[in-house]
Order: structure tokens, then sequence, then C-alpha cells
């Protein structure tokens, strides 16, 4: 378990890295469906503050514990441990974050296999010249069709694993300079098309009035669980890439960096899905499939629609794909530290993934009525459990190995923030995120 000497090439690169890990089907497809079930500009509201007070404190302490260990997750948690005279089961906080964004993954790359599917489609300009109604039809009819879903969810997978196999560093830096600008781009024109709609006001009232009376202890719980998500904290698979963090880069500055993009992403998105949501008077708390029934719906009404339609669908599919490398990547790399070698590891972990994918792929269709907890199918188990209860759970963990485990002076160092900047983070992990995601863990369960 010797340190890597790896590193990303640049300053921007490591931010670019962990942005394009950040944004994804989070931003864009979680977080307008997430916010049209959970009452709308409250559950923004909890979701920038759990970002502010939890999301950026924790993510600075996992991408700090890698930066320290400069090791594959599980090693560099055993290895700090070791370091401060603590217990060496530590380590298994990396198996739980194993755990996680397997779970995560699983199901990311059946959504992800949605957005090939509507690629192809747009390309072939299936949606042009329809109806609200039919658009949302041919959306069900697709969910209904296991076939089909099974193939995108396949190729998608091949797609994330190949790079995977070959290695993060180069390739994935290439991708992040390129499609982060772009994609930023695109979203500025849809959400200033979506502006001129007479849609937009409602919106705009329905997401940033603020409405107390819509806070409940399932969106508290929600609004927690998605700031964990969108910022691909609590499950070490940014520690995997803070091993690879350059020396001099300062931890906070990068990190708020990464959480404007991020929180900035996911807006731009909210506004323009409201406001076809609303000016076609269509239901806020569609679910899942909301983001592919509404944005068809926008851009069949634009001038070249269909080409807009394609190159967000292809851009929003890079997004994913830099994303499920992240998640891919800790799973890789823990069993390559078990001894395997990372073609045979890669292969293993896809095997895996595809086969707990398919039960998501078949609770659309030939498992639709196998229920969980009640009404749950199992896409909507993997959807919410993992997310909400294991992500702040392993970030709960996070946070207290870094702030009251690990040894002052090795903290300092990681974080490269001065020991005023220290300081301020040490007291808001100890004395804010810590107890809130206790408070609201606790809460949710009971
Ligand atoms: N943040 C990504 C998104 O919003 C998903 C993601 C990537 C993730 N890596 C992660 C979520 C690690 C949790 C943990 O789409």
């Amino acid at each position: 378990m010797s340190e890597t000497l790896e590193r990303w090439s640049t300053r921007r690169a490591f931010i670019l890295a962990v942005t394009g890990a950040a944004v994804g089907l989070g931003n864009i497809w979680r977080f307008p469906y997430m916010t049209g079930e959970n009452g709308g500009s409250a559950f923004l509201l909890l979701y920038i503050a759990f970002v502010l007070l939890l999301g950026l404190p924790v993510m600075m302490a996992e991408i700090l514990i890698g930066r320290a260990g400069r090791r594959s997750p599980m090693q560099a948690l055993a290895h700090l441990a070791g370091q401060a005279g603590a217990t060496p089961h530590w380590r298994w906080l990396g198996l739980f974050g194993v755990t996680t964004v397997f779970l995560i993954l699983s199901f990311y790359s059946v959504v992800s296999g949605w957005s090939i599917e509507y690629f192809i489609e747009s390309v072939n300009g299936n949606f042009v010249g329809q109806t609200p109604d039919e658009i949302g039809a041919s959306f069900n009819a697709f969910l209904a069709d296991p076939l089909r879903m099974t193939f995108n969810h396949t190729l998608f997978l091949l797609l994330t694993l190949s790079v995977v196999a070959a290695g993060v560093s180069g390739g994935l830096e290439k991708l992040n300079n390129l499609l982060m600008p772009l994609l930023y781009l695109l979203l500025l024109v849809l959400a200033g098309y979506a502006v001129t709609t007479d849609g937009f006001g409602a919106a705009a009232a329905w997401l940033f009035t603020p409405n107390p009376a819509a806070i409940t202890v399932s969106v508290v719980l929600n609004a927690m669980g998605h700031a964990f998500f969108t910022l691909a904290v609590g499950a070490c698979a940014l520690m995997a890439y803070g091993a690879y963090m350059p020396d001099h880069q300062s931890l906070p500055k990068a990190v708020a960096a990464v959480a404007v993009l991020d929180v900035t992403v996911a807006l731009l998105a909210g506004i323009a899905i409201f406001s076809v949501v609303f000016s076609q008077g269509m239901d806020p708390g569609e679910g899942p499939g909301l983001m592919f029934v509404t944005l068809p719906i926008a851009f069949a009404e634009l001038p070249g629609g269909a080409w807009w339609l394609a190159i967000f669908f292809l851009l929003l599919l890079l997004a994913t794909w830099t994303s499920s490398i992240n998640l891919a990547e800790p799973i890789v790399a823990t069993l390559q530290g078990a001894g395997l070698r990372r073609g045979r590891a890669t292969a293993l972990v896809g095997v895996a993934v595809w086969a707990v994918g398919m039960l998501s792929v078949m609770s659309f269709s030939t498992m639709a009525d196998v229920h969980w907890f009640g009404e749950m199918t199992f896409f909507d188990l993997v959807t919410t459990v993992p997310t909400d209860i294991f992500l702040p759970v392993g970030g709960l963990l996070i946070a207290i190995f870094a702030a009251w485990v690990m040894p002052r002076d090795t903290v300092v160092r990681a974080l490269d923030a001065g020991p005023r900047g220290f300081r301020a983070w040490q007291a808001t992990v100890r004395f804010v995120s810590i107890p809130l995601v206790v408070i609201v863990l606790v809460s949710g369960l009971l």
C-alpha cells in the first residue's frame, strides 16, 4: 500500500475532475423531480442550506483524507488511522462507501441509458410535431419495454467501464475540459428560452417564494440526501480523486468553485424544466420521468428544436459519463487493492453492476408488481435508500474521522487553507455538520 505519485496535471484539472463527478443526473434529472415531489421552494431552500452547512465541509473532509492518505480509500483510511493511533477498523468505512456507489451506479447506468435512447430518438427527429400527451405516452412505452431498456443500460455501462479499465487520468481530463463549458452554455440557452415562456412567472414563484408550510421531516431528509448526492460526497468516491490532488492548492477554494458550478447547473435546469411544466399545465410531482417528458416538449417549440434536443441529450450523456466513471473508480480501485488486475476487476464490477441494474430495468415492466417496504418498486428503493440514508451515514463517519480522529497537523497540511481556515473548517464540521446529520437522520428514521 505504497503512496501514489500520480497527480492531476493542474489545479484547474482537479477542479474540473471533481465538477465532472458532481455534475450529472443529480443536477439535471434528480434535482427537478425531487423539487417537484417535495414542495418546490421548501426543498430548494433546504438543499442549498445543506450544501453550505454539510455538503461543503464534509466534501473538504473527504478530499483531504484522500489527499493526506494518497492511497485508495480503504488503504488511506487504514494508513491514517494507524498514524493517529486509532483502530484500523476505520477502513471498513471505505467498503461501506464502495457498497453505496455500487448501488447508485446500478440505477445510474439505467437512467443514463434513457439519455442514450432519447439522444437517438431526437437525432431521428421523433419528437417533432408530437403533442405533450404523445411525448408522455412514448416515454411510458419505452419504460415498459425491457429489451430497449436493457440495451441502453448495457451500452452505457460498457462506455463507462471502457474508460475506467484504461485508467482514469488523461482521457478524463480532456473530456472534462471540453464538456463542462458546453453543457453550461446549452443550459443557459435553454433557461434563456424558458424565461420568455408564459410558464416562467409561475415557475419562478414556485421555486423562489418561501413556503415553510411545505417543510416536513421527509422533505428535510430528501434534501439532505440530495445535497450529498449532487456533490458526490459521502461514499469515499471523492476521496479517491483527492489522492491525486496537486500539492499546492487550497481545498476550500477548489471545493467552493465546484459547489457554485454544481448548484447553478441545477438551478438552470430547474428554471428550464419548471417553466415548461407550468406553461403546459403539467404536474411538477410527476416523478423520475419529469425531465424526459418536459424537455422534448420545450425543444419541440424552439426553431431547430430536434437538433437542440439531440445536443442536449448528448451533453447530458457526457456529464453522466464523467459522474459514473467517478462512481465506478472506487469499486475497481478496491478490488485492485485486494490483488486483482485492473482489467479483471473492471469486468467483475461490470457484471455485478449490470445484474443489479437489471432489477431496476425490470421494475418498470416484468417486476412492476414486486414491492419492497410497502409501496416501493426496486427502482424506488435503490434510488432512495442509498442516497437518503447511506450517503449521510458515510458522510457522518468521514466527518468524524477528519475532524476528531486525524492529527491536527496532517489535516492543516491537506486542507491547505492556513491555520485560520483550518479552525473555521474544524469548528463547522464538529459543531454544525456532525450534529446536523445526526439530528436529521435520527428524526427521519423514527
Ligand atoms: N454527483 C453525481 C450527480 O449528481 C452522482 C455521483 C457521482 C455520485 N459520484 C458520486 C453520488 C459519488 C454519490 C457519490 O449526478
